[in-house]
């Protein structure tokens, strides 16, 4: 069955004390929820947010990390370091990621059979540009970043796989995705996932969306069928307007 999910992308923000002050934050506001919580701090703060958070239902995940096990990689971070600092979980294939580090389709399949490999469980993102949608290419693009990246994987890898449609025009713009074009791309990622995959993978996927969610549209984005939760950027610097939007389930 797929759950529900919202997942906190702090991206380059917050040192350590600041990581410690907005969990404390957080753990005040964590009650029973309907959604799976997940905050993403920067790699120098994962072991302090995740002893932290040890005895709570809110899980720490990476942000990003190399395909390779150890080796001459400069400032890189493997997932067996990630493993051993308590995290389960990845992010791989964000926007950013893609724009400013020369992340490709390539590179993302090499990483995701790496978490894959190490039994991480992987937040798999992709979206279109704005120049893409504007000439009515956001399905075709969508298709290519998720089969290059993933269709190589037999369908049993899928269980630990959530995918995050983030369309770059929404990210830290303030635009947003309207709730019918988010409802339009994730159920044309699930027939795309049910075509090859058939029903079950497609089915049981936890998509995202991702693209200035805020506590003001949540609940609108989430009370569509194929939406299964969000990958919050901004917002989830903030623990009421984080817990607005988890509580919008
Ligand atoms: P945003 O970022 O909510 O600030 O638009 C979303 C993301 O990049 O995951």
């Amino acid at each position: 069955m797929r759950k529900n999910i919202v997942a906190g992308n702090w991206k380059m923000n917050n040192d350590l004390s600041e990581t410690q002050a907005l969990i404390t934050d957080l753990k005040s506001q964590t009650k029973t929820t309907n959604a799976e919580i997940m905050i993403a701090p920067a790699f120098t703060n994962l072991y302090s947010a995740f002893d932290s958070l040890r005895e709570t239902s809110i899980e720490v995940v990476a942000q990003n990390m190399h395909f390779a096990t150890n080796g001459a990689y400069t400032g890189e971070v493997s997932a067996k370091m990630l493993q051993s600092v308590g995290i389960e979980t990845v992010i791989l294939g964000h926007s950013e990621r893609r724009a400013y580090f020369g992340e490709t389709d390539e590179i993302l399949a090499q990483k995701v059979d790496a978490a894959l490999a190490a039994n991480l469980r992987v937040i798999f993102c992709f979206g279109e540009e704005l120049a893409d949608r504007k000439s009515g290419n956001e399905e075709a693009v969508v298709a290519s970043q998720i089969k290059n990246a993933l269709f190589h994987l037999d369908a049993s890898a899928f269980k630990n796989i959530v995918l995050a449609y983030e369309p770059v025009w929404a990210i830290g713009t303030g635009e947003t995705a309207s709730p019918e074009q988010a409802q339009d791309m994730h159920k044309f990622i699930r027939k795309t996932l049910n075509d090859t995959y058939g029903n079950d993978v497609a089915e049981n996927m936890s998509i995202l969306y991702g693209g200035s969610v805020k506590p003001n549209n949540a609940q609108e984005i989430f009370s569509k069928p194929d939406v299964d939760g969000g990958l919050i950027g901004g917002a989830a610097l903030n623990a009421n307007d984080f817990f607005a939007i988890v509580n919008a389930f």
